[in-house]
């Protein structure tokens, strides 16, 4: 008998390509990130349909600033547009929506909107859905560091009693369990500042698609090869 497939609890996404997509077909980058956009949605429905619980994607890196201020206002307005315009699906579909990364250097009708759309989705008890802006691992591992050293300095916690789920606590995606499978789109193998303590242990997928041509077969073949994985976690085959 054919065993069960796997479903992983959570997938974590970099998504890559858009520019490299949108300069193939003789079309602006900004062009390949609106694609982008469309794309992020119908993967959260899919996933959402296969069973997977968490789901998170890298919209926006600590290092994104050093491109053009042109890219850069297009990819904001891109975002400032899917957090005025997702409530009403995602209180259909009923999604829970987190923002990971420092938000305090995003424009402040941007942090309003992500607030708001935070705020009211908090309680919905589907999918959740972590979108990185302004994200770097390193960053947050620098902000929470920040944090629990106050938390120390105010008595509120002895220095010698940090373990690491004191660590994990103070990350931007406190309470969600790490991905148990990562995918990179386009061809590129590396992590670029993201998740870097909660991959520890993830499974790494990578496929050569563009990032707007990925699609719900792709994320099917991506769990089809998570199920081929064997996750040993540092103990033995049993
Ligand atoms: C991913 O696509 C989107 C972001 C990083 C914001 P890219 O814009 O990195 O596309 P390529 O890698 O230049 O093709
Ligand atoms: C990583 O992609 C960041 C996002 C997908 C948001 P990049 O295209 O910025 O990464 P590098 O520059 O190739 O490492
Ligand atoms: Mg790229």
């Amino acid at each position: 008998m054919e065993q069960e497939r796997k479903i992983p609890a959570h997938v974590a996404i970099i998504m890559d390509g858009n520019g490299r997509w949108a300069k193939k077909r003789g079309l602006p980058r900004t062009m390949g990130h609106a694609q982008g956009a469309k794309v992020v949605e119908q993967i959260l429905e899919d996933a959402d349909h296969m069973g997977i619980k968490y789901l998170t994607v890298y919209a926006f890196s600590t290092e994104n600033w050093s491109r053009p201020g042109s890219e850069v206002k297009a990819l904001m307005n891109l975002l400032r547009t899917y957090m005025k315009t997702s409530l009403a699906k995602c209180a259909k579909n009923n999604v829970r929506i987190r923002v990971i990364g420092d938000k305090t250097r995003l424009d402040e009708d941007l942090q309003a909107s992500i607030a708001n759309l935070e705020e009211n989705t908090k309680n919905n008890t589907g999918i959740g859905f972590q979108i990185a802006i302004n994200y770097g691992a390193r960053d947050e591992m620098r902000r929470a560091v920040q944090k629990i050293a106050a938390e120390v300095k105010e008595g509120k916690m002895d220095a010698r009693d940090i373990t690491e789920q004191t660590i994990s606590d103070h990350l931007d995606t406190a309470g969600i369990p790490d991905p148990d499978l990562l995918i990179r789109t386009c061809g590129e193998e590396r992590l670029s500042n993201f998740l870097m303590w909660q991959l520890s242990y993830s499974e790494l997928y990578f496929t050569d698609k563009a990032w707007p041509d990925f699609d719900k077969a792709e994320l099917e073949k991506a769990v089809d090869a998570y199920n081929h994985r064997e996750r040993r976690f540092g103990g033995l085959v049993s």
